[in-house]
């Protein structure tokens, strides 16, 4: 992890108070720093230790442990308002404890060296800062330790697909950022009467193009939910210059299928990421109705700005309600934000269902539609 560098030696640690851990898994997002620094000040105002596992949970997996403890003043400041993690995180599972890559190459189940790390710690609890992804992956290690390891999840991620909570940490930044990215695209593509594709991340699930779109002010909106036909988004565009309007924003996710309904991913040796699909939307609508085409892919910006107001909030009560979950020995559940609420939800009722847009509910699907936005279909 680059952001801290001091560590807790094993000499350090004489216990006398209640301890938990804390860590952040899965990619990172804006918002992360603010979850540690609430849970911090919570626990610690409850007369707790903090310890920090550095890089989600590799921090535990070799001696010495890779651990710093957290007291209020090493969270301080501008912790709050900086994006990333300032305990390193790890994603797509690569160094998962149930798979862990061995020096050999091999991969070895090392869920009991985790739950023995977390015993030896003389942890009462952890607090896991994550994906879907991540989730599951402590939910089995913790299975395997034969529920040695409790813990408690906040949800995190700018896709905001995790199931059973109205809005993860990090998710209204990355959808502040594409729509500013939607204001800074619309002079320039009205002063050259072009049209702009922006390219949001999100995975599966369409919420940053839809939240953005609308609020970006785009013409046309396709999310991975709805299968887009090219006539259908020519037509949109056409009506436009009908009207007098010769310029246009498109907003498109990065899950879309493309038109022969295959995925648009690169291969980075073993993994496969999204990306490219508003190069195959922009050079599509050039072939059949000749109109100029910018592409714009926002990319990991949508996750490195700083934490907007919202997600702070979010993080914040987020993180202090896993620390009362904690004291009031509620593990296996994960904390969602309702209503402008916190409250939380066992794990199988929140990773029961992967959270992308709902097509048939959603508010949003109709505000797009009445304003005449074009989401692809009709
Ligand atoms: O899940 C968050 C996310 O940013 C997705 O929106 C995106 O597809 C993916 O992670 C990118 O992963 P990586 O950081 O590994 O490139």
């Amino acid at each position: 992890c680059g952001f801290l560098n001091f560590r807790m030696k094993e000499s350090d640690m004489t216990q006398q108070k209640k301890r938990i851990g804390i860590l952040t898994s899965g990619g990172d997002c804006a918002g992360l720093n603010a979850a540690i620094r609430a849970a911090t000040y919570a626990a610690v105002e409850r007369g707790w230790e903090v310890i920090g596992i550095l890089d989600s949970t590799c921090g535990l997996m070799e001696k010495p442990y890779r651990i710093v403890h957290l007291t209020k003043e090493a969270v301080d400041g501008f912790v709050m308002r900086a994006a990333g993690t300032i305990l390193g995180t790890t994603s797509k599972g690569s160094n998962s404890p149930l798979n862990y890559p061995m020096p050999d190459g091999s991969k070895k189940d090392r869920s009991i060296d985790f739950a023995n790390a977390y015993h030896e710690l003389k942890l009462e609890g952890l607090i896991v800062i994550g994906g879907d992804g991540s989730m599951g992956i402590l939910r089995e290690v913790s299975r395997r330790s034969g529920g040695i390891v409790k813990f408690v999840g906040i949800p995190k991620t700018i896709d905001n697909d995790v199931g059973g909570t109205e809005q993860t940490i990090g998710f209204d930044t990355a959808f502040a950022v594409a729509t500013e990215a939607l204001d800074r695209l619309q002079p320039t593509a009205a002063s050259h009467q072009r049209v702009m594709v922006l390219e949001v991340m999100g995975r599966e699930a369409g919420h940053i193009a839809l939240n953005a779109g609308i609020a970006g002010g785009a013409d046309v909106i396709l999310i991975p939910e709805i299968p887009y036909k090219l006539d259908v988004v020519c037509a949109k565009l056409q009506k436009l210059r009908s009207e007098g309007r010769m310029h246009s924003l498109i907003v498109v996710a990065e899950a879309l299928r493309d038109a022969g309904g295959k995925k648009v991913q690169t291969k980075y040796g073993d993994q496969v990421r999204y990306g490219g699909i508003a190069q195959v939307i922009a050079h599509d609508i050039n072939a059949a109705i000749g109109a100029e085409c910018r592409v714009t892919v926002l990319g990991h910006v949508q996750r490195g700005a700083a934490p907007t107001a919202m997600d702070r909030l979010v993080a914040t009560a987020s993180a202090v309600h896993a620390v009362d979950l904690i004291e009031a020995g509620q593990f296996d559940r994960m904390v969602i934000w309702k209503g402008r609420q916190v409250t939380s939800v066992p794990f199988d009722e929140a990773l029961a269902k992967y959270h992308t847009v709902d097509v048939a509910k959603d508010s949003l699907i109709r505000t797009a539609r009445a304003m005449g936005v074009c989401l692809g279909d009709a």
